[in-house]
């Protein structure tokens, strides 16, 4: 169990990330700056961005002007399907425009529909990765299958699955699979963008607790072993968001939260990984 926001989870390729990060999509310009610098003055350490956001120059500003040494931050970066062909070439690209020598973390940001460009990019990125370019190698909405065929190809899990996940669609049994193999599971839209703190549920746990409809969700990814990257342009929900680490959710308020999910898939925000990007 993560105890602080700067407290790191091991992978299963031996490396070390930590248990908590920021997100950054949707954010841009001075708004996202400000945030990140806010982010990091708060604790966070793992600041999450992707090619597709077009915020990774600002991401990079933003981090040099925190002034904390580059050892001490997990910069995790992603790379589009539609790149999958020159993946070396995107790579660099987003270590330029983030100012960096290498990454911590860089994700196939969705497998595509095309398996044989899919392994092609995973097998150069792995290259890279040898070449210190890339601290942790892993994927981003990977399902089941496509996640046991990197396991055929390559002899070996990713260390890191970043999925949709939050209480209206909790992605339960994927989430038990990478527990299962491995694999760490990053829970993008941890709050349902925001949608889920209207939920009666969420709303009445809060107000027994006394703590924030969002630090609610925030502790029910924390309590199944999940690592929440909420995206916030405000400064008080930035700290927000960070202040989860003095309560804990019993097993039967987790199951409370359980309850919530929609049937049939119909919790889901984003795209299905089976369609998308076409
Ligand atoms: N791998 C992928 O395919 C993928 C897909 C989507 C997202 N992601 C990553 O996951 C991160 C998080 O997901 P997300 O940005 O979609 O959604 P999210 O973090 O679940 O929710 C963000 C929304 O909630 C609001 N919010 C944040 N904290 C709040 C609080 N304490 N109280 C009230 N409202 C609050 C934000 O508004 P304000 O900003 O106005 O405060 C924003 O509208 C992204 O930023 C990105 O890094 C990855």
């Amino acid at each position: 169990m993560v105890e602080s926001i700067s407290a790191t989870v091991r992978l299963n390729d031996g490396a070390d990330m930590p248990g908590f990060g920021f997100g950054c999509y949707k954010a841009s310009g001075p708004e996202l700056a400000l945030a990140v610098r806010e982010a990091v003055a708060c604790g966070y350490r793992y600041i999450d961005t992707a090619a597709y956001y077009h915020n990774e120059d600002t991401v990079g500003e933003a981090l040099r002007h925190s002034g904390l040494a580059r050892e001490t931050l997990f910069v995790l970066s992603k790379i589009w399907p539609t790149d999958f062909d020159e993946p070396v070439r995107a790579l660099d690209r987003s270590l330029k425009l983030l100012g960096l020598d290498y990454l911590d973390g860089y994700l196939l940001h969705w497998p595509g529909l095309d398996s044989a460009r899919r392994l092609r990019a995973f097998e150069q990125l792995l290259r890279r990765k040898e070449e210190g370019k890339i601290r942790v190698l892993g994927v981003s909405n990977f399902l089941e299958e496509q996640l046991s065929e990197l396991r055929d190809v390559f002899g070996f899990w990713p260390a890191i699955n970043q999925i949709e996940v939050h209480p209206l669609f909790s992605q339960a049994a994927l989430c038990r699979f990478c527990a299962r193999c491995g694999i760490q599971v990053v829970s993008w839209s941890p709050l349902g963008r925001g949608r889920e703190m209207e939920n009666p549920a969420v709303r009445g746990l809060a107000a027994d607790l006394g703590k924030t409809p969002a630090q609610i969700l925030l502790r029910w990814h924390l309590e199944k072993g999940l690592l929440p990257i909420p995206k916030s342009v405000h400064a008080e929900r930035v700290r927000e968001n960070a202040a989860v680490f003095d309560f804990r959710l019993t097993p039967e308020q987790v199951a409370v939260l359980d309850g919530i999910e929609l049937p049939d898939c119909r919790g889901r925000m984003g795209p299905d990984p089976l369609s998308y990007p076409r």
